[in-house]
């Protein structure tokens, strides 16, 4: 019988991490199945016990359950336990389960091995300060950027978090305004403000003509915040279907030990718009 794993969230029928991880197990040959659990408010605990009762061997974990899912589980990977938030489990079937965060691994391999961005030295402005920035702050510090400015819609938000991940690396917390005449290298957006057509109030003059822009969220279309960077001479507009592949690869690696090639499957995606 093929070994079960799942993406757990509310919403969750949108999913695309099914048709990832089953082109993952095609490509290298593992025996995995892996389905969409809507979870109710409340619910998380129950339905993890549930899915290991039937064998479940991992999850995906997606809005909002990755702070639950963080509280849940025995040991974290130093990535989880500094985001404060796990997108995977490692299900122990003696009921010991073990979290991690691959999203920031995620956006880092995209952005460093996929376009082939440098990090190392640079000025990077993340914009937000919910769970989507807490869970790419480490690894993006880990690149050694020059500086990394949080900047958020509030701004009090962003200066707690510059303070809880200051030690490992030059970073400040600030509010959207107060970013006006810098310029910086690459810039994220880590809002939720695409949700909404909308995007974060900041100066279109941080953008240069050498300036990376990258929206965490992807559709169909161009999102508003990479609609918004071409219109201000952004260099490059990359959106965030890249670091969903990526952080899957990583969360299959940590089931399978086996890591799979990530174009092909960027591609498959990218045809299917
Ligand atoms: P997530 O887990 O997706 O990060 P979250 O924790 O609710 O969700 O955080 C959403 C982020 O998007 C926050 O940084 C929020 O700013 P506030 O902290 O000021 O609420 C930001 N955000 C949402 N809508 C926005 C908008 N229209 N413009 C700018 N920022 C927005």
């Amino acid at each position: 019988m093929a070994d079960r794993y799942a993406v757990m969230g509310n919403p969750v029928a949108h999913s695309r991490s099914p048709r990832i991880h089953s082109l993952f197990a095609r490509q290298t040959g593992q025996d995995i199945e892996y389905t969409r659990i809507l979870v109710e408010p409340g619910g998380f605990a129950a339905a993890v016990a549930g899915f290991l009762a039937q064998g479940g061997r991992g999850l995906n974990v997606t809005v909002p359950f990755k702070e639950d899912a963080w509280r849940l589980v025995h040991t974290r990977s130093p990535r989880a336990e500094h985001a404060g938030a796990v997108n995977t489990l490692v299900l122990d079937p003696d009921g010991r389960h073990h979290g991690d965060n691959t999203d920031g691994v995620g956006l880092v391999r995209d952005l460093r091995d996929n376009h082939g961005a440098r990090l190392a030295g640079t000025r990077i402005l993340l914009l937000g300060a919910g769970g989507a920035a807490r869970g790419v702050l480490e690894p993006l510090l880990l690149e050694r950027p020059a500086l990394l400015v949080i900047a958020n819609r509030t701004a009090d938000r962003a200066v707690e978090l510059a303070r809880r991940f200051c030690s490992l690396g030059h970073t400040e917390g600030c509010g959207l305004p107060d970013v006006t005449g810098q310029h910086f290298d690459l810039i994220i957006n880590a809002t939720a403000a695409s949700l909404a057509g909308a995007v974060p109030a900041i100066d279109p003059g941080v953008i240069t003509p050498h300036s990376w822009c990258y929206d965490m969220m992807y559709g169909n279309a161009p999102t508003p915040f990479l609609q918004w960077a071409a219109r201000h001479g952004a260099g490059t507009a990359l959106d965030g279907l890249g670091m969903l592949v990526e952080q899957a690869a990583e969360s299959f690696w940590l089931w399978r030990k086996v890591r799979p090639a990530t174009a092909p499957v960027i591609a498959a995606l990218r045809e299917n718009h």
